[in-house]
């Protein structure tokens, strides 16, 4: 077969030459362009990556516009309704979902990564008590390469996993022990007869003075279920912000605890994993249904910062299926907790969607809830406090950083990302 080419002419000097068209399993296909300085003097501009591939990755696929989601071949759909998050944990990592055996070891491995350092019981003690759960989990995890010297050899395959391994396993430790601290409770240490979530639950809501769990190992399977689903459907994301971030990052050789802390920091923004935490809060701004065209005509103002958040996403073009999944979720998880489904929270949230799909201004742009317009209502229904919301982001994300880290540190020929620019300061003057 021919390769495919595409031609690129410049039409000051009329020269022209030759690019490859590569093409992905399915998905749109992409010029090659890395050559195009070489052949003709020239750099490609696109700030915000609107056109833009940076790597070949073989973990997510997304189609904007049909609204598809897969990990690893499989819809998100199927993952969410058969699988724990451990499952898809070591399907993203892995690349095939375990056999029992094979999971079984997978978790127990988990479960044997899962302790702190005592040490870091001081470090996390050091932060004032009202100090953001985001900034302590920055500076947590990027300080992890402090403790493990001894397996950061990053050419190392089993260092490698191994570290990988550390971090999923850690991450809703060290969650648990940032809210712990900022409430002045003490740490809750993970125990590895639990699941991962019934863990996380644990370790934020156990008291001496209170188990979550009573004598009968009961834990509301409700709460663990929407847990499950919420990680599943925020695991991984392809090459949004905070994964390239770290693979920006792991491309200079860094170690991969201080990659993971920079995806952190990026998924933190309220353009990305911040979405959830200004979701809660627009939504309490709002208060009551009569306010909401208020606030549609403010998202509408070209000259007002504000921004229907949860409302809208780079990819997604017709609908988010991680948000369909959720709303759906929603009712069972309101309802099943004990309480109604009639949250004043999520029948406000509802009206406000129904509201912005009529709305011109929104169909024209083609705005639609995205995975985080929902996620919120569950979390506040499971007592997690609204500053720790971007934390839950990124226990789950966590599954998917360590994956395209490592699918990243495993190919051969890696290169600095280095992006140029357009100059647009003083030209050489004296002084
Ligand atoms: N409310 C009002 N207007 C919006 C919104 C919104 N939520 N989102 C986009 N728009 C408008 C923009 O003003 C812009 O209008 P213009 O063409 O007249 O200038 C147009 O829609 C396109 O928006 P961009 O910002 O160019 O789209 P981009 O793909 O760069 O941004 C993003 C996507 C960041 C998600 C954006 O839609 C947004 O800020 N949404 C709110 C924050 C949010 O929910 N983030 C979570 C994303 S999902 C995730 O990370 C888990």
């Amino acid at each position: 077969m021919t390769e495919e080419t595409l031609t690129i002419r410049n039409n000051s000097t009329g020269k022209e030459a030759d690019f490859s068209l590569l093409k992905g399993t399915i998905g749109t296909p992409v010029i090659d362009v890395s050559s195009l300085n070489k052949k003709m003097g020239l750099f490609t501009y696109d700030p915000g990556f609107m056109s833009t591939s940076s790597c070949k990755s073989s973990i997510t696929y997304i189609d904007g516009e049909k609204g598809v989601l897969l990990y690893r071949g499989y819809p998100i759909d199927q993952l969410a309704e058969k699988c724990s998050f451990l499952e898809v944990a070591h399907l993203l990592m892995n690349g095939e979902l375990a056999d029992d055996a094979k999971q079984a070891e997978f978790e127990h491995e988990i479960g044997q990564h899962a302790m702190l350092h005592e040490a870091m019981r001081s470090f996390i003690d050091g932060f004032h008590y009202d100090a953001h759960p985001m900034a302590m989990m920055v500076g947590i995890v990027g300080s992890l390469s402090a403790f493990y010297h001894s397996e950061l050899d990053m050419n190392d395959p089993e260092h490698r996993r191994i570290s990988a391994m550390r971090m999923l396993a850690k991450m809703p430790v060290i969650a648990a022990a940032c809210y712990r601290h900022s409430i002045g409770f003490p740490f809750v240490y993970p125990r590895s007869d639990l699941s991962y979530c019934e863990n996380f639950l644990n370790m934020m809501f156990s008291l001496p003075s209170q188990k979550y769990i009573d004598k009968d190992n009961y834990i509301d399977p409700v709460a663990v279920k929407a847990l499950n689903l919420l990680f599943i459907l925020h695991a991984d994301h392809e090459q949004n912000a905070s994964t390239s971030t770290v693979r920006l990052a792991s491309s200079t050789g860094a170690n991969p605890y201080a990659c993971i802390a920079a995806g952190i920091g990026a998924l933190w923004g309220p353009a990305h994993g911040g979405a959830n935490e200004a979701v809660l809060s627009m939504l309490e701004e709002i208060g009551t249904v009569d306010r909401i065209p208020e606030f549609i005509a403010k998202a509408k103002d070209k000259n007002d910062p504000f921004r229907l958040m949860g409302f809208g996403h780079r990819v997604y073009k017709n609908f988010d299926p991680r948000a369909t999944i959720i709303r759906k979720a929603c009712y069972e998880v309101l309802e099943g907790l004990g309480g109604s489904e009639k949250d004043p929270l999520f029948e406000l949230a509802l009206e406000l969607e129904a509201y912005a799909l009529n709305d011109e201004y929104f169909i024209e742009k083609k705005l639609y809830p995205n995975v985080d317009f929902y996620s919120g209502i569950i979390y506040k229904a499971l007592n997690i406090p609204v500053d720790m919301f971007t934390v839950m982001f990124t226990i789950a994300r966590t599954a998917g950083w360590v994956s395209h880290w490592l699918e990243m540190m495993a190919e051969p020929g890696q290169r600095i990302s280095r992006p140029r620019q357009i100059y647009t300061g003083h030209d050489i003057r004296n002084i």
